[in-house]
């Protein structure tokens, strides 16, 4: 695992959620701070000058002004949209029938797919954002290399085969059986391997028959720690089209409900147009709820009520939703989400934009005690932020009288040009 290093700079961390403790009691700062890298894990975090003395032979990586911070986490992505992001003038069930379905269809190809997977790595590690949460196509294929670009990488990533059997082009559809089947072999070959964890993954509603569903719920059943992804009430239109496809449920939420898919280890991706009923049941269960502001403004879904659920004591994540999405960068979709709470009249704090990316999104799929935070114990996964990476941002952030008021502006305005440097388990993956 390699020796030790002493990473020096501005620490940046999460002891309790901000959006329940006031973020002066939910924030650990450290001005001149460190963190001891020791077997891929952070070993202690303090003061630069008392580690220092406690370590002298221990190599020390200087980053300055620089922040330190635990690496993104982006809770709901489809890797395989990767390379038709940002694709134009379509809403959400003419984006997936136009753009979305011929692009995955290629993934049963492993060429292909390994090169996707890789490109996508890449471009998130450059973007800072060190786990993901990922859709995978219905090709076992598309798993396959995912999980093996990013074994190589030592990332913790979660990832599943994406079921449908119906409600899409013939070429890109399994069956119930074969759904399960091919979930089950790649759970029992990938789940728990080096730091790889399987999520089971319907789609949504739309494009899985009940029988399918009820299969991805068996499946679940059989393997309750695993996680379990789709997406839920994402826009108005797609809400009408699940009423009229199964016409005896109480909403969205019912029809995975009825089937086994509710669970405090499900993920929900968007979750905005929510009945009260579908709040109430989701709160009652502890299920996750993912945000994905960017998405939510390119394909037209709709406002996340983010100050309402969190008052309410939902689990929230934040993700990105490549490629529904229109950007690969965390530091772009809390801006968004700022945006978007903005919108419906609340201005969310620094401090809780950047625990959404990490200790949030770590929370929503149940994993605090390994990332999201540098807590001692936890994997080393770091992304440290120049907080003047261009001119414009730079020129900002002198006029700064603390951290927040310095790092906002890199928020609002930053890009890949602000990571100067990112850990993946306790090894230099950039800068
Ligand atoms: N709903 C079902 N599939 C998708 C997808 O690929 N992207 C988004 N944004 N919504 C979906
Ligand atoms: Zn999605």
């Amino acid at each position: 695992m390699g020796t030790d290093v002493l990473l020096t700079g501005r620490l940046l961390d999460f002891i309790a959620d901000p959006f329940t403790t006031p973020w002066e009691d939910a924030c650990l700062i450290e001005d001149h701070g460190a963190l001891l890298i020791r077997g891929g894990k952070i070993a202690a975090r303090g003061p630069a000058d008392s580690l220092r003395a406690q370590h002298p032979d221990v190599a020390e990586v200087a980053y300055g002004e620089a922040l330190i911070l635990p690496g993104f986490i982006d809770a709901h992505v489809h890797f395989p949209q990767t390379a038709m992001i940002a694709s134009w003038g379509k809403r959400l069930i003419d984006w997936l029938n136009t753009y979305t379905f011929p692009e995955e269809m290629r993934f049963g190809d492993p060429a292909y797919a390994a090169e996707i997977a890789a490109r996508y790595l890449d471009l998130t590690t450059a973007h800072g954002t060190t786990s993901m949460v990922s859709f995978c196509t219905i090709h076992p294929e598309s798993v396959e290399a995912f999980f093996t670009e990013a074994q190589k990488r030592g990332q913790r990533v979660v990832a599943g085969k994406t079921c449908m059997d119906r409600n899409a082009p013939e070429g890109l559809q399994d069956t119930a059986q074969s759904g399960y089947d091919d979930s089950k072999a790649l759970l029992e070959k990938w789940h728990g391997v080096d730091r790889i964890s399987y999520a089971i993954t319907p789609r949504f509603s739309p494009t899985s028959t009940p029988d399918q569903l009820s299969a991805m719920g068996a499946l679940w059943a059989e393997h309750p720690d695993c996680l379990m992804q789709t997406h839920l009430s994402e826009q108005v239109d797609e809400v009408e089209w699940v009423k009229g496809l199964f016409p005896n449920a109480r909403d969205y939420l019912d029809t995975y409900e009825a089937h086994g898919l509710l669970g405090a280890n499900g993920l929900y991706g968007h979750s905005i147009h929510l009945e009260t009923r579908e709040k109430h049941r989701l709160l009652e269960v502890g299920a996750a709820l993912v945000h994905c502001p960017t998405s939510n403004t390119f394909i037209g879904s709709g406002l996340f009520d983010m100050a309402g659920l969190k008052a309410d004591g939902h689990r929230v994540g934040l993700a990105t939703d490549t490629g529904g999405g229109s950007n690969f960068s965390m530091l772009r979709t809390m801006g968004a989400a700022y945006e978007l709470a903005q919108l419906r009249g609340t201005a969310l704090h620094p401090a809780q934009l950047l625990w959404l990316a990490t200790a949030g999104s770590a929370g929503a799929i149940g994993m605090t005690d390994r990332i999201g935070t540098l807590a001692p114990g936890t994997e080393a996964d770091i992304v440290v932020l120049d907080l003047a990476s261009t001119p414009a941002i730079a020129q900002r952030a002198t006029r700064a009288s603390d951290l927040w008021e310095a790092v906002f502006p890199t928020i609002m305005m930053g890009d890949d040009r602000a990571v100067k440097a990112v850990w993946i388990g306790g090894q230099p993956a950039l800068g």
